[in-house]
């Protein structure tokens, strides 16, 4: 059998995933499937770093995980878990925070800009948060990190990590690298253009979640912010066209068309009539998700069963390694 490399990526429970992470990043995390052996976690023990309201988190955490189970992540190929269910992740962050200078740290970006997000609860865990995500990426020995651009510095510390730790003790970690999918877009908000797409946005019809039903999906596109043109025409970096150049690219990743293409199709079809056609596509990517979510999410028992087999594969896969790295620092075994 061929060797397949090994993909670990991991998505916090905080809030529904909108268009934007889907096309942006799980959409690829399902065609990976295909590929490679992966690895995916709900990363519930990140989500403590902000404050969090306890039973919300449980529910969110568990919608998470049938939301991917929904989207086409199979839990036989690959192994889908809840981090909080292998506790290797947290000893494993003890450990490889004594071997990463606080210097390093205080260089993160995240952690300046989410200290100053929230100035009242700046804790230890904020600021020791990338060693835990090197800890979930290092356990499985991961080849390759499908991250967005906010978290490549977060894997070259990883990378870092790795590195320091096998020169000090022999080869002991995989170097993960950063996966950038061939076609990954950046999708922006539906009422302002110029700012990504995101949940906590004020206006709700800036952004359509995965879960969003059919009407709700089509409303919010016939209601996007675009310019007083009227020609479907992508113009790159042309900031008037921000809105325009969004549904093009949207439209375009969904239906698997190139701009041109989708330009061509809707020549002399003005905006009203693509804004509407963009609404149903997504809509109708959607619909299977939807439909699979709620099949998942009626049989608790279904749900628990799978998030029971995942956390036994991550656990089976990570012991190795973390027995290793206990051997290898001196800890007395039994
Ligand atoms: N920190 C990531 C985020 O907020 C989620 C995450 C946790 C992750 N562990 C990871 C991503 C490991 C990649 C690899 O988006």
């Amino acid at each position: 059998m061929k060797n397949k490399k090994i993909v670990f990526s991991g998505i916090q429970p905080t809030s529904t995933p909108h268009l934007g992470n889907y096309l942006g990043a799980l959409k690829n995390w399902v065609a990976m499937q295909d590929d490679y052996d992966c690895v995916y976690c709900v990363a519930d023990l990140h989500a403590i770093t902000v404050r969090q309201d306890p039973a919300k988190l449980r529910k969110q955490t568990a919608e998470t995980y049938a939301l991917l189970m929904a989207m086409g992540i199979d839990t036989e190929k690959s192994v889908l878990f809840t981090q909080g269910h292998n506790p290797r992740h947290a000893e494993l962050a003890w450990v490889l925070s004594c071997y990463t200078p606080f210097g390093e740290l205080s260089r993160m970006t995240q952690f300046k800009d989410k200290s100053e997000k929230h100035s009242e609860n700046i804790n230890a865990g904020l600021f020791t948060y990338p060693v835990l995500q090197a800890a979930d990426i290092l356990l499985y020995q991961a080849d390759l990190v499908p991250v967005g651009a906010d978290q490549k510095q977060h894997l070259e510390l990883s990378r870092d990590a790795a590195a320091r730790f096998n020169n000090a003790y022999g080869e002991t970690f995989t170097l993960p690298e950063p996966y950038i999918p061939k076609t990954s877009a950046k999708i922006m908000s539906l009422s302002e253009p110029s700012k990504k797409m995101s949940k906590s946005d004020g206006n709700p019809n800036a952004c359509i979640g995965v879960l969003d039903d059919r009407d709700a999906v089509i409303r919010k596109f016939r209601r996007a912010v675009t310019d007083s043109g009227a020609e479907v025409v992508y113009r790159e970096n042309d900031a008037d066209k921000a809105g325009i150049n969004n549904l093009i690219l949207i439209y375009s990743a969904v239906t698997g068309k190139t701009a041109a293409e989708t330009e061509k199709e809707f020549a002399g079809g003005g905006y009203g009539e693509f804004k509407s056609a963009t609404g149903e596509v997504v809509a109708d990517m959607f619909k299977p998700v939807r439909e699979e979510y709620a099949r998942i999410t009626a049989d608790d028992a279904f749900l628990v069963s799978r998030m029971r087999d995942g956390a036994e594969k991550a656990v089976r896969v990570s012991e190795k390694t973390l027995k290793k790295v206990y051997k290898k620092v001196g800890f007395l075994g039994l």
